[in-house]
């Protein structure tokens, strides 16, 4: 089994050892846990690329809104253990809400611009959450390298922003989405799913393989491609609403025309559950 701390001061006197006295090199796998394969692509690279590797497991308080799904956002530190051992993580990061943020708390990181758009019109003070314990996960374990999935795209734009933007001495690296083998994209809250609304959901990969074969035809508006999307995934019964159709550039920007690299992302409601993905345009 991998070492479990619930304490910083436990998990930097170990981590203390191994970089100062031994010198190995330290990735780090940021996850609010109920692990499946989309964190495991994150841990393989970071076993490929660093002598030690830390996962943490916290489901932040602060980057849920009011009414969203904190509560019953699902929890198994067990099997998360069991899966960081088959693994070979060194060591989870679990820590306690008393640890992350005690009593007199105050602080908090808004990267501007980037947490309003997209996922931030929806879901506001979002991003404030995620930019926080980010930023204090960095700090309790000080990697050399940190691993975040293409899935959360907009996420993985805001931690390269703070990174640069407050000197921040790590290197990011992008993880692709995976998928299961019929198109979904790995979450933790796909278990919300019923099969029906499952089925629903495949949706939102068909219709990127839709607007990927209108690009490879020849369309290249951007209007053209978000409308049809739109009508595509809103003909399948379990669809309640799209939040957001978009079209960018690879740093977000909105775009008229599309262009080989741009994105796609999405954010759809099926039944009571929100999904959200992205496709990188070929
Ligand atoms: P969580 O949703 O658990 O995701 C942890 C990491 O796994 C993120 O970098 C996410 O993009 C990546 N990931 C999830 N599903 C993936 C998939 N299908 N393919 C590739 N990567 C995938 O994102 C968070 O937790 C939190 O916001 C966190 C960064 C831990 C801060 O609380």
């Amino acid at each position: 089994m991998p070492l479990l701390f619930k304490k910083v001061k436990d998990l930097r006197n170990y981590l203390h050892g191994l970089k100062c006295e031994r010198g190995l090199s330290v990735g780090f796998v940021p996850t609010m846990g109920y692990l499946h394969e989309g964190h495991k692509a994150l841990i393989k690279n970071s076993k490929i690329q660093n002598d030690i590797t830390i996962v943490s497991v916290y489901v932040n308080p602060t980057q849920f809104g009011p009414g969203e799904d904190y509560e019953r956002y699902p929890r198994d530190l067990d099997r998360d253990m069991a899966v960081c051992e088959e693994l070979g993580v060194d060591a989870v990061f679990a820590p306690t809400d008393e640890e992350m943020y005690p009593e007199g708390f105050r602080t908090e990181v808004y990267v501007k611009g980037i947490s309003e758009v997209l996922e931030g019109k929806f879901r506001p003070g979002h991003f404030k959450g995620v930019a926080t314990i980010v930023l204090k996960l960095l700090n309790a374990v000080q990697p050399d390298r940190v691993y975040f999935g293409e899935k959360d795209y907009q996420q993985l734009k805001l931690v390269e922003r703070m990174v640069r933007d407050l000197l921040l001495p790590v290197e990011i690296v992008p993880v692709p989405v995976v998928r299961e083998p019929d198109g979904l994209a790995y979450s933790s809250r796909n278990v919300y799913l019923s099969g029906e609304e499952r089925e629903s959901a495949l949706s939102i990969y068909r219709s990127f393989l839709l607007a990927q074969e209108m690009i490879n035809q020849g369309e290249r508006r951007s209007e053209v491609i978000k409308k049809e999307i739109e009508r595509f995934i809103l003909s399948h019964p379990h669809v309640k609403k799209i939040d957001y159709v978009e079209i960018t550039d690879s740093e977000l920007n909105p775009k008229d025309i599309v262009d080989k690299g741009d994105r796609i992302l999405v954010a759809v409601w099926v039944g009571n559950t929100r999904l959200i993905d992205n496709w990188k345009v070929s």
